[in-house]
């Protein structure tokens, strides 16, 4: 694991906010409080803590106790009375090349007006809304509308089908949901309000859907229930007075959905105060956010990376930064290359798969664009290989500009393992963890392991953008976060540390699959296939994949009677689509007559993937057959 570092240019460090990374890094591991209270003290509080932390019903740690803020007034308000009134906040660009920027004193009103609306039907603090939009600029808008009066977004990616949908609703049991007519993808129309009129019909809470026209299709609107979002912020409801109401620091900010090891997925809770310092503090220091910049996070606002770091935290900072609305490859594959130097886009932050996707067409599309306004480059969602990171060092940032490989989790709330601009670089190394971040790599007698040998990657002290638990469920956060290592979180992650205490994060050794940098878990497309009338068992792997990091691998033992035919693999290929989302279908589906058990009759899933890999299954003493 030695090997070449790759060392910051002066043009960045001289920029950099954080000069002395050791420096800040040491007094912040010291003392995290000292540190995380001198970052809270740079935003506006309606009134300040009485204590930096409450860990007295540990797991269920508390940030900022007695504190009281509302994130949205440090997002907006706090702009209106300095030149950051006028600044764009946003730049949009949809993917026919239609274009709109919103300045913080528009987006303040726009914000301000929604939530009026929503007040309007009933939304109080407290009440869950489900959001369930593509990328349009009303979709960032109508977060910050719930988060400013105290309603809980739930955000839904608008890739997510009826199903995954409907499943969604009813956990968080919102009587609201916020959508469009449709969105597109590569010139195609995704029918966005059919979906959410399916997933709403089978409800048993919305009664009231709320609609922006995007691409203006024919959809069904139920006449009482839903309402088109442009009539309703052209009424006098919608007045663009609304002050943000003041919130306890712990009060929720939002939810998320997230895979995990069983087929429910479980909705990740996080709070206005400790999240809104965490993800300030994060943004400003490893993008190293500065007036002047226009910042690109390429994902979408419906994943924690957009809620983080498209959403939150730029507006926390102030910041500049570009929304574009489709495929990185449509219509041409220099696409990205021409918004970054149409915008002059000074930071780019996106996934491995979207880079391994675009090297895949060559030198000659980012080579026809003046990317010379890249100063910093981003990379997140799952291991970068080092191949992909010098494509993008040298190819993209003209071997000047750093790339932040940033690990970190929807439960983590910001980055956690990442470097900063002053950091030498390994690549596939995220560095070290962040100031106030205490980790370690245990083995599974909660040992630390010697350096380059692998083990179970731990968070050893709590953080203020941490989770608070998964909502209606405090039991499995204890249990699937505190209960292996007593005291420590447990990631689901397996890690090296090499020789200078660089930190190596391999992959999930849960039963999580990273397809595309999405988190998908075994047991939901599992219990997809299991869904299908013809289906008996099931059993689903990651195996490597050039592009996608891993692909789905399913093994189905068919019902009784049922044909194993070629029509049929489509047929739950396609139902897995459906019930899951176009990200969860399977590559393989193969039939086959019974799945390698333990005698307490767990699938073991590892045994199933050394024979696809054709490797060694080693220790099987458990295997029941
Ligand atoms: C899992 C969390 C947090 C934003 C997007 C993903 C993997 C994430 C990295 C990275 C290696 C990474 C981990 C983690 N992961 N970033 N830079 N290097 N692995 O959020 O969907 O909650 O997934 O993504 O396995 O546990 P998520």
């Amino acid at each position: 694991m030695t090997q070449k570092l790759y060392n910051p240019s002066q043009k960045v460090i001289e920029k950099a906010h954080i000069k002395d990374w050791n420096k800040l890094n040491e007094s912040a591991q010291a003392d995290p409080e000292q540190f995380w209270t001198g970052m809270a003290d740079e935003l506006h509080w309606h009134k300040k803590w009485d204590k930096y932390i409450d860990d007295t019903n540990a797991p269920f740690y508390k940030f900022f106790v007695g504190a009281q803020t509302n994130i949205t007034y440090n997002c907006l308000d706090v702009h209106l009375t300095t030149a950051n009134r006028n600044k764009i906040a946003y730049i949009w660009e949809s993917e026919q090349g239609e274009t709109k920027s919103v300045s913080y004193f528009a987006l303040h009103r726009e914000v301000s007006k929604f939530s009026n609306v929503l007040k309007s039907f009933g939304v109080k603090k407290g009440d869950r809304v489900t959001i369930y939009m593509g990328r349009v600029m009303e979709q960032v808008i109508a977060m910050l509308a719930c988060a400013r009066i105290g309603a809980v977004h739930s955000v839904v990616y608008g890739g997510f089908s009826t199903e995954a949908l409907h499943e969604r609703i009813e956990n968080s049991q919102s009587k609201v949901l916020i959508t469009c007519d449709g969105s597109y993808q590569r010139g195609k129309v995704v029918e966005l309000k059919k979906i959410a009129n399916e997933a709403a019909d089978r409800s048993g809470y919305v009664d009231t859907i709320i609609c922006v026209q995007r691409v203006k299709n024919e959809v069904e609107m139920v006449a009482g229930r839903d309402h088109w979002y442009h009539k309703l912020m052209e009424m006098p409801i919608a007045s663009s007075k609304c002050e943000a109401e003041i919130l306890d620091a712990e009060d929720p900010l939002f939810m998320l959905y997230t895979s995990g090891t069983t087929g429910k997925p479980k909705a990740i809770l996080h709070t206005h105060g400790g999240y809104m310092v965490g993800t300030y503090t994060s943004l400003k220091y490893v993008f190293d956010i500065h007036d002047e910049d226009r910042y690109w996070c390429a994902a979408d606002p419906g994943w924690i990376t957009g809620h983080s770091y498209i959403v939150y935290g730029p507006l926390l900072n102030g910041a500049t930064s570009m929304i574009y609305e489709g495929a990185p490859n449509f219509p041409y594959p220099d696409r990205w290359w021409s918004i970054v130097e149409k915008y002059g886009i000074n930071i780019l932050y996106t996934a491995p798969t979207a880079i391994r996707g675009l090297m895949r067409y060559g030198d000659a599309w980012p080579r026809r664009h003046d990317l010379s306004s890249l100063r910093l480059l981003g990379s997140v969602g799952e291991p970068i290989n080092p191949e992909a990171w010098r494509w993008y060092y040298e190819t993209i940032g003209n071997s000047e500009c750093p790339i932040m490989d940033t690990w970190w989790q929807t439960e983590t709330g910001m980055f956690m393992i990442t470097p900063m601009p002053s950091v030498p670089l390994k690549p596939g190394s995220g560095t070290r963890p962040f100031p106030g971040i205490l980790m370690d790599i245990l083995d599974d007698d909660g040992n630390p392991v010697a350096n380059g040998e692998e083990g179970n990657l731990v968070i050893k002290n709590p953080w203020p953008s941490m989770m608070r638990t998964i909502y209606g469920d405090d039991e499995r956060y204890k249990t699937q976060y505190w209960s292996k290592y007593p005291g420590y979180y447990l990631t689901g992650d397996s890690a090296k540390r090499d020789e200078d205490g660089y930190y190596w994060v391999i992959g999930r050794v849960d039963d999580v699959i990273k397809v595309s940098g999405y988190r998908l878990g075994t047991a939901e497309i599992e219990s997809a296939l299991v869904s299908h009338p013809s289906v008996a068992e099931a059993a689903a792997i990651g195996m490597p994949h050039e592009l996608k990091g891993n692909a789905i691998y399913t093994y189905v033992i068919l019902v009784n009677g049922v044909n194993p035919t070629e029509e049929l693999k489509l047929e739950l290929t396609q139902h897995v689509g459906k019930e899951v989302g176009p990200i969860a279908k399977p590559q393989s589906v193969e039939f086959i007559d019974s799945l390698p058990k333990t005698r307490s009759g767990k699938i073991m899933r590892r045994v199933l993937k050394a024979k696809a890999l054709g490797e060694d299954p080693g220790n099987i003493s458990t295997l029941d057959d």
